[in-house]
């Protein structure tokens, strides 16, 4: 179930017609959520190189069947990227939880 999607910036624009691709990572897991990294690049057709157009962070949240968060299974970062990106989510769910605080009076 996604719980939060954020952090989108949209760096360059996708064009009708263009190639576009998706890679989606695994960045973090906390006791009930998975936390993805999303990479967006398109190309025109006719343009060998593909260029980043767009990144954001979404997470999930694994519920049972009455819809009650779970536990996930822990994904372990082993390489120094794997490392950084989860450090990366941890610093944004601290950045959320202070946005979340801002946003309270207005939900
Ligand atoms: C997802 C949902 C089941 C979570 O229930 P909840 O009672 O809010 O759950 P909790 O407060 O126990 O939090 C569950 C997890 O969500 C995470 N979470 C809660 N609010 C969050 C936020 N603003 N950003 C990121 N993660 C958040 C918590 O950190 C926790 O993760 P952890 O266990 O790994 O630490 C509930 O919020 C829900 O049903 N939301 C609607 C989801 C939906 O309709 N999605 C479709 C969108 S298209």
């Amino acid at each position: 179930m996604t719980v939060y999607v954020g952090g989108i910036r949209f760096i360059k624009p996708v064009s009708i017609g263009d190639i576009v691709k998706v890679d989606a990572t695994v960045i973090h897991t906390g006791n009930t959520s998975i936390h993805i990294a999303v990479d967006v690049f398109s190309r025109h057709i006719a343009d060998p190189e593909y260029k980043k157009t767009t990144h954001c962070v979404i997470v999930f949240v694994s519920v049972d069947q009455n819809g009650k968060p779970q536990h996930v299974k822990p994904w372990i970062p082993k390489t120094e990227v794997e490392k950084k990106f989860c450090e990366y989510a941890q610093t944004l769910t601290k950045l959320r939880d202070s946005i979340s605080k801002e946003m309270k009076p207005f939900f």
